[in-house]
């Protein structure tokens, strides 16, 4: 997996220049330090499309850098809280496998079979929002609710589909509104965006919106591309998160002094670990990655399969859920992104976004257009929420705290680009075959399941060669 030496920032590839890094210098070439210097985001806004690749390359040494003390890593004060959170009572130790700090690096979890991919059951995280009960040491479902890496591989594709996503189920919603006061009637409004239906809403003259058709989103309308329960907007949000749980290294748009009103919330020690900046260049590595790929190169009795089984995907209603393809419209990644919230850098506190054109990274020459050149990304989601358990298959059940008032038996559509190369399955990593996730698929998913069940043993199999032919190229 490329990623036993120990990863350490390199001074003369990542000096200042580009980046307009600021920090100290490293006091010997040999310090146990992952950061020698910080990106300052505004430096690298200003110089525009020039600075991308530096900053991609900084995020790609950051996603697999082993944190230290000395960069700030361990959260002895803070807990593990989205918002920050001050502990009760008693220093948190280095590590804690449940509560967290639970790892050195982002690469220690997603490295399947390259770095940004899934990870194995041993990488499960223990997913708590952390306020009571911050310190936990059980792994009790009845403290956390446990959930499997998935690959961060083609991402900043995700985040675009879910931003123009969010920005047409809110035009149809304000269209609405405007209708009912204009005409003084109800007005109900079908919420639909790139094929995909998000229930209706209904429109109320004196203002009032009736939200109790909307279906698989928030009643915002904004749409999640992260997090097995689409609770998460934006790479961005979801890094500053995870920089916190797993490493307690603290962004300081979030933990810093605008927010908290101190330059080391935590108490490790190291004044604003991370900068927004730096957050930017765990962001562009991220959003830049390539997605992942059909493999073209098979051998021809299991290309005849995977043929056969991508009609039978369509034909038994795999792909009502997996949708083969989204279109995109625009391929420009605005970081930070137009839908961020408190807590996360927004637009309105820079200058100018970083702008990264995914249209330029060489993997948009495998993406094919439709007939309105979009973009069609083959993520194999429709990017909406189901409920996947019903009283007689409900293996999928076994989360017992909801998250973000999102029911505890209803989970993201996940993409399925790449399951041919990250197993195991399931938002719990419980399954170890395809075969086994398919056959555990309840409530509005049940259909496709007993469909696929009622097919001949060829059949069945056709459907396996056709996902484990999507996969991760491991170079
Ligand atoms: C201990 C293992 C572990 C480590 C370390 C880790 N992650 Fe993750 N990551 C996960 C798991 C598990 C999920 C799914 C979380 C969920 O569904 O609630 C996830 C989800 C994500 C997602 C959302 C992907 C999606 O499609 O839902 C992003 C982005 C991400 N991680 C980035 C990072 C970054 C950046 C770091 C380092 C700062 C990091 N992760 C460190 C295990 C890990
Ligand atoms: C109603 C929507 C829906 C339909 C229809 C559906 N799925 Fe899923 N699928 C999901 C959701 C949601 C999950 C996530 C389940 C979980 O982990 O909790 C999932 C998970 C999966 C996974 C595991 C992915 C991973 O990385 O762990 C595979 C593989 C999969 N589905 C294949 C299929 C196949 C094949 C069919 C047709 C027989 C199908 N699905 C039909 C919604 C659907």
């Amino acid at each position: 997996m490329g990623f036993g030496l120990r990863a350490r920032l390199c001074a003369a590839a990542l000096s200042a220049g580009v980046l307009a890094a600021s920090g100290a210098a490293l006091a010997h070439s040999w310090d146990e330090k992952v950061f020698s210097s910080h990106v300052d985001f505004a430096a690298v806004a200003a110089k525009g499309e020039a600075a991308i690749p530096a900053l991609i390359e900084r995020g790609r040494q950051l996603f697999k850098a082993k944190f230290t003390e000395a960069d700030g890593a361990g959260r002895p004060l803070a807990t593990q809280a989205i918002v920050p959170t001050l502990r009760k009572h008693g220093r948190n130790p280095a590590f804690t496998r449940t509560s967290g700090p639970d790892s050195s690096a982002c690469a220690s979890c997603h490295n399947e079979p390259v770095q940004g991919g899934a990870g194995d059951f041993v990488a499960n995280v223990f997913v708590s929002e952390g306020f009571e009960s911050a310190e936990f040491d059980s792994i009790d479902p009845s403290f956390s609710n446990e959930r499997h890496t998935p690959p961060v591989l083609g991402d900043g594709l995700l985040e675009l589909l879910g931003r123009e996503m969010t920005a047409d189920l809110r035009a149809e919603r304000d269209a609405a509104i405007a209708k009912a006061w204009a005409t003084g009637k109800d007005v109900s409004a079908d919420l639909v965006t790139k094929g995909v239906r998000f229930g209706s809403v209904v429109a109320h003259p004196d203002g009032a919106l009736d939200v109790s058709r909307v279906e698989g989103v928030d009643p915002d309308l904004t749409v999640r591309p992260f997090s097995r329960k689409g609770v998460f907007g934006s790479i961005r949000q979801f890094t500053i998160n995870a920089l916190n749980v797993h490493h307690g290294m603290e962004a300081s748009e979030r933990f810093g002094v605008r927010w908290t009103g101190s330059h080391d919330f935590d108490g490790s020690g190291v004044p604003d670990a991370v900068t927004p900046g730096d957050v930017s260049a765990l962001v562009a590595w991220q959003a830049t990655t390539p997605p992942p790929i059909e493999r073209a190169d098979l051998p021809a009795d299991w290309e005849a399969a995977a043929k056969a089984g991508s009609k039978a995907f369509e034909a038994i209603g795999c792909s009502s859920c997996h949708m083969k393809t989204l279109p995109l419209k625009s391929m420009v990644f605005v970081d930070p992104s137009p839908y961020e919230t408190a807590g996360t850098l927004r637009l309105s506190d820079v200058k100018e976004p970083i702008r990264i054109d995914l249209a330029k990274q060489p993997f948009a020459k495998t993406l094919k257009r439709d007939a309105q050149g979009d973009w069609l990304i083959p993520l194999f989601s429709d990017m909406k929420r189901h409920v996947m358990v019903d009283p007689l298959v409900n293996s999928l059940g076994n989360e017992l705290m909801a998250q973000r008032f999102v029911a505890r038996d209803t989970f993201l559509t996940p993409r399925l680009w790449g399951v041919g190369s990250t197993a195991p399955y399931g938002h719990r990593g419980d399954f170890r075959t395809l075969d086994a996730i398919i056959k555990a698929h309840g409530g509005e998913s049940r259909f496709a399941r007993d469909a696929y069940l009622s097919l001949p043993e060829d059949g069945r199999q056709d459907v396996i060669a056709y996902l484990r032919s999507l996969q991760i190229p491991e170079k």
